[in-house]
């Protein structure tokens, strides 16, 4: 029974946790617009460098709000009653808590980014589905940067005796990223439902 109760609690954590890198991957859809992040550059196979659904607006406005909500929803789940207290922004924790948001948001996009790059490369037009690459991007970016500057916090929680607990979070991951997917582009928010 313990046993269960210590998974669930771990799935529970592990899934918390990992919300800004969910928020950080869909905000740009509502969020983005504006100038290209490679201006429109062509790299020397002709092709564009990230294209136009890279921009600087989703970036920053996903990794900024990717962590605020986080760190919002945190503030109301933590405070006794509900209320967001907001004397806490001045303690020390709440700043190591928006850092370690920080990086799996920033990774998320830098990520997100990378694929984008490759796709192009390959020869990908801008939306073209690439196969499990498009889901998990966002994770592989935020958990590697995570894990290059924020080692001791990132393995304390995602690692650490959490195997499948991370399997849990993965796969509410990618059905959370279904959902908003098609959901973004059912309101003509996304041009490809994926
Ligand atoms: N977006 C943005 N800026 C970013 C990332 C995303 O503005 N840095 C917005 C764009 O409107 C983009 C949408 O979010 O079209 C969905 O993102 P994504 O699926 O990553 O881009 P795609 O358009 O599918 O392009 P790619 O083929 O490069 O993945
Ligand atoms: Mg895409």
């Amino acid at each position: 029974m313990s046993y269960v109760l210590g998974f669930l609690g771990d799935c529970a954590l592990v899934t918390w946790l990992s919300l800004p890198l969910l928020l950080a991957n869909m905000l740009p859809v509502v969020l983005g617009g504006g100038r290209p992040m490679d201006f429109g550059w062509c790299a020397g196979d002709g092709r564009r460098l990230l294209g136009d659904g890279k921009t600087w607006q989703g970036f920053f406005g996903g990794v900024f709000f990717g962590v605020l909500t986080t760190w919002t929803l945190a503030m109301l789940a933590l405070t006794p009653g509900g209320m967001p207290s907001l004397y806490r922004i001045w303690e020390i924790d709440d700043f190591q808590f928006i850092r370690h948001m920080g990086w799996l948001a920033l990774g998320a996009l830098l990520g997100d980014l990378t694929k984008s790059l490759i796709k192009r490369r390959i020869g990908f037009d801008r939306g073209q589905p690439w196969f499990l690459v498009d889901q998990f991007d966002a994770v592989a970016g935020a958990f590697l940067l995570s894990w290059m500057f924020d080692r001791q916090w990132f393995t304390g929680n995602f690692i650490a005796s959490r195997g499948p607990a991370l399997m849990f979070m993965l796969l509410v991951y990618l059905v959370g990223h279904q959902i908003l997917s098609r959901w973004a582009h059912a309101n003509h928010l996304k041009l490809v439902p994926h």
